[in-house]
């Protein structure tokens, strides 16, 4: 999960690193109501989770409380690269000197963690590490070992930090470690760190993304989610633990395993050239073992959404067999009753897959549909959709 700034600084603030941070705001009077509080210079900062907000118009310096009204009404609702923004940043304005560049990210490839840092900030990272590399420190990170003030030392160094900064540089590097870490985090990024006016070094900006798979561990995370930009359909799907992700199409897809998943929607998009341009509308996996139990929760939450016209059931029998996920299927068409209204095309195919036909065919209810083939069945799904919209 990505965070916004003012999470992200929260973070930063919660494991000492030094930031500029100041309140939230969603209505320009609200902006106007924290520069009051704040007193002095601020900068108006939309929050959005796309970086180059600053060259996008989004960060906006405000000299008096009526100007950050006047900022804010301008940057609230604006579209930055298809992110809309909904709240503002009001940060206490800072006295920039020098702006500076660090990070720490999972280094997937070489199966460590990566310090990245530059003396040269104020450009775009990726335009430093493209144009003049050799001013971008990279130094990887042993994961047993961490960043110490002596590690810290030593990436602060080979990003040519002068002297005099190595120090204040090196605790700023040694607290970003404790929030990479205390947080289970796979980038935290300060682009600015920046020296300022009194002489000390402060995060202007922070980029912080959470690992999931450490959200167990992390209960205190749940609090970042946007549920403002969460899609409803997904946050069931999540609740109800479904491997949901949802499309902009018309065919409702269920399968066992991510990779037969993956071919459904391939072959529906495909079949679906012919029946007026019909395409999935989610890719949903309900796993090797799915009891009936799933099999409702999956097609509760398919057949909830209002752009599904058909559904395409699309099984390969192994551990779980045919007849199992057959006699889901009529369960949980059974457990939804009146509120499953939509067509259901079914193939089965693999273990047991003779008895999961015959009870299907017995259960005969009105909406299934059975096909053979996967091409066959993607077939007459996208045509039930087109037919249907
Ligand atoms: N609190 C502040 N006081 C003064 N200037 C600021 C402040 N925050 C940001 N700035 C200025 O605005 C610039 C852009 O801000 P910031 O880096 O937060 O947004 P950004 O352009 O979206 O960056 P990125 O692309 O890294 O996400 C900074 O480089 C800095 O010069
Ligand atoms: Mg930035």
């Amino acid at each position: 999960m990505d965070l916004f700034e003012y999470q992200a600084k929260q973070l930063f603030r919660k494991f000492g690193v030094p930031v500029s941070l100041g309140e939230v705001a969603t209505t320009p009077d609200e902006a106007q109501a924290v520069a009051e509080k704040l007193g002095g210079v601020t900068v108006v900062k939309a929050q959005v989770k796309i970086g180059g907000r600053g060259k996008a118009g989004g960060v906006k310096v405000a000299k008096t409380p009526a100007d950050a009204r006047a900022n804010a009404e301008q940057i609230l609702g604006m579209d930055i690269k298809g992110h809309t923004v909904h709240r503002v940043l009001v940060d206490p304005g800072a006295d920039i000197k020098e702006e500076y560049y660090v990070s720490y990210l999972l280094d997937r490839s070489n199966r460590t963690f990566l310090a990245m840092a530059s003396y040269e900030g104020g450009m775009e990272i990726e335009q430093l590490a493209v144009e003049r590399p050799e001013a971008l420190a990279k130094v990887a990170v042993d994961a047993v070992e961490g960043v110490d003030l002596d590690k810290a030392t030593e990436i602060a160094r080979a990003a040519k930090f002068p002297d005099d900064l190595v120090a204040p540089v090196a605790d700023v590097l040694v607290k970003l470690w404790d929030t990479f870490v205390g947080t289970d985090a796979t980038l935290v990024e300060v682009n600015p760190l920046a020296r300022v006016g009194d002489g000390s070094v402060v995060a202007l900006d922070g980029k912080v993304t959470l690992d999931d798979n450490a959200d167990f561990r992390q209960p205190e995370n749940a609090d970042f989610v946007d549920v403002q930009a969460a899609d409803p359909l997904e946050q069931k799907a999540k609740e109800k633990h479904l491997n949901y992700v949802k499309l902009d199409g018309e065919v409702g897809i269920i399968g066992n395993g991510a990779g037969l998943v993956m071919s459904t929607l391939d072959v529906v998009a495909y079949a679906g050239e012919k029946h007026g341009g019909v395409r999935p509308a989610n890719f949903l996996d309900i796993g090797g073992g799915a009891s009936a139990e799933v099999m409702a929760n999956g097609l509760d939450v398919i057949l909830n959404d209002p752009s599904v016209r058909s559904v395409f059931v699309n099984v390969f029998g192994g551990i779980t067999s045919c007849d199992a996920v057959a006699n889901g299927i009529v369960t949980a068409l059974g457990m939804l009753g009146d509120s499953a209204t939509k067509p259901l095309v079914v193939r089965l195919d693999g273990n047991n897959v003779d008895e999961g036909r015959r009870i299907l065919t017995e259960a005969a209810h009105p909406l299934v549909t059975l096909a053979d083939t996967m091409d066959e069945a993607a077939d007459k799904a996208a045509q039930l959709a087109n037919a249907g919209v």
